[in-house]
């Protein structure tokens, strides 16, 4: 009788702590790297540094590409366990098309198109604190953290403002609530209006072209010709989608983090330059984006395991930052930790596109909140985590206290 695959009831959608999460993938780093989980229609699960790091690094073996099967009216492969039924572009595509898409993205969100929009974020931050300041209390997550990044990542793509709220809560929502559920349901229902706006959007911005990226992308010729409207409408939900909830989650884990180490946060408050190496440590410690999978092309071995073509893998990012083999003090957080070599951003060449935007929101942030809230306290009670850690580790609400000031 052939041997039964090393299997663990790892399931990226159950609901556990962030502490038995990190129980879980310890053992299985020690005893069980590569192991089968049956959760949503079967996938292996790579949670050591080195396997993790191979897979992310070799996109010829492990496609991220998603395809529409029409026969089973389903979409297949991609990079999200469960699924979705929809494609991010670029992260769900691979070479040729991947370069179609990136080609036409990277000089947007290069260090020096970031450092240009820093003043606009930092406006936009103060704009955020000071609604609350008077009032002593504010939340980090609903007030600061999902808005900014919402408010920057529209009027970077040239979406209206005027309701900036209405397109934010749903991206908010949909992250969050479980597969099945009734509230995941009307996220669904919020997003699609939020979508038809988009769709709105993109198609005025064909006639009236006004510089902002919409209408750069209007522009490009990348191989293969212009990019069509439904591409476009792709590549800005993949933008908004992967800024908004992953910055929205670092922040806030972070500031909760900080809120129970004052060492810490007097440290960075005295030497903001420090900011740099405790952006790292806060990815890796909390890994915002948990677990990104893979589809293997052909037969490959993987961790000394077998791995048959057309099998999904889930890369476990969130395991791979705490390997004790890579990380000393793995499960403590160093925030001037050196080396840092975290895969919170992913690896490879779909190493994350807005990297360098989101580490700026980061210390635009910081900054703010130690010059203007320098006492925070958050409301431990009433801050509430995501019902399930999922992809996404992030927060639904965390109210903070305060002393007022001053608009
Ligand atoms: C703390 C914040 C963030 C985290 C933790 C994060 C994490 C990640 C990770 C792990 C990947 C790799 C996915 C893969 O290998 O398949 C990725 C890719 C990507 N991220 Fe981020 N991200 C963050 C912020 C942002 C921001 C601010 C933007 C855009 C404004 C963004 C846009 C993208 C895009 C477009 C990709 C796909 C890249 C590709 O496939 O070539 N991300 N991100």
């Amino acid at each position: 009788m052939a041997n039964s695959p090393p299997s663990t009831d790892f399931d990226p959608e159950r609901v556990e702590s962030f502490v038995d999460r990190h129980l879980q993938l310890s053992a299985l780093r020690r005893t069980c790297p590569i192991a089968h989980s049956d959760a949503h229609g079967g996938f292996w699960l790579a949670s050591r540094y080195e396997d993790v790091a191979a897979v992310a690094e070799n996109a010829d073996n492990f496609s991220s590409a998603k395809i529409f099967n029409a026969e089973l009216d389903c979409w297949e492969g991609g990079t999200i366990v469960p699924a979705l039924p929809m494609r991010f572009i670029p992260s769900e595509t691979d070479s040729p098309e991947w370069d179609r898409y990136r080609g036409v993205l990277n000089s947007h969100f290069n260090p020096k198109a970031v450092e240009a929009r820093r003043e606009s974020f930092t406006a936009h931050t103060h704009a955020l604190i000071d609604e609350h300041i008077e009032n002593g209390q504010i939340d980090i997550v609903l007030d600061i953290g999902n808005p900014l990044s919402a408010i920057g990542t529209m009027s970077l793509i040239g979406f209206p403002l005027d309701d900036w709220w209405a397109w934010a809560k749903p991206f908010h929502e949909i992250t969050y609530h479980a597969s099945g559920s009734v509230e995941l349901e009307k996220a669904a229902r919020d997003i699609e209006q939020v979508y038809d706006r988009m769709r709105e959007a993109i198609a005025s911005r064909r006639t009236r072209p006004t510089g902002d990226l919409l209408s750069i992308l209007m522009e490009q010729k990348p191989v293969g010709g212009p990019l069509d409207d439904g591409e476009i409408f792709d590549l800005c939900v993949q933008l908004m989608g992967g800024s908004i909830e992953t910055t929205t989650a670092l922040i806030a884990n972070a500031l909760m983090y900080l809120d129970t180490d004052h060492v810490a946060r007097s440290r960075l408050k005295e030497d903001r330059k420090m900011l740099r190496s405790a952006f790292d440590e806060f990815l890796r410690y909390f890994t915002p984006v948990q677990n990104v999978a893979r589809r293997v092309t052909a037969e490959i071995e993987v961790g000394g395991t077998t791995i048959g073509a057309g099998e999904t893998i889930l890369m476990s990012w969130a395991s791979a930052n705490r390997d004790e083999d890579v990380f000393k003090d793995a499960d403590r957080v160093v925030i001037d930790r050196s080396p840092n070599r975290h895969v919170a951003m992913g690896r490879g060449k779909h190493f994350c596109l807005g990297s360098f935007q989101a580490r700026m929101m980061f210390e635009v942030v910081m900054n703010a909140v130690f010059d203007r809230l320098p006492d925070y306290r958050i409301m431990h009670d009433n801050a509430v985590r995501y019902p399930s850690i999922g992809n996404v580790n992030g927060w639904v609400k965390m109210p903070a206290l305060f002393a007022r000031g001053e608009k």
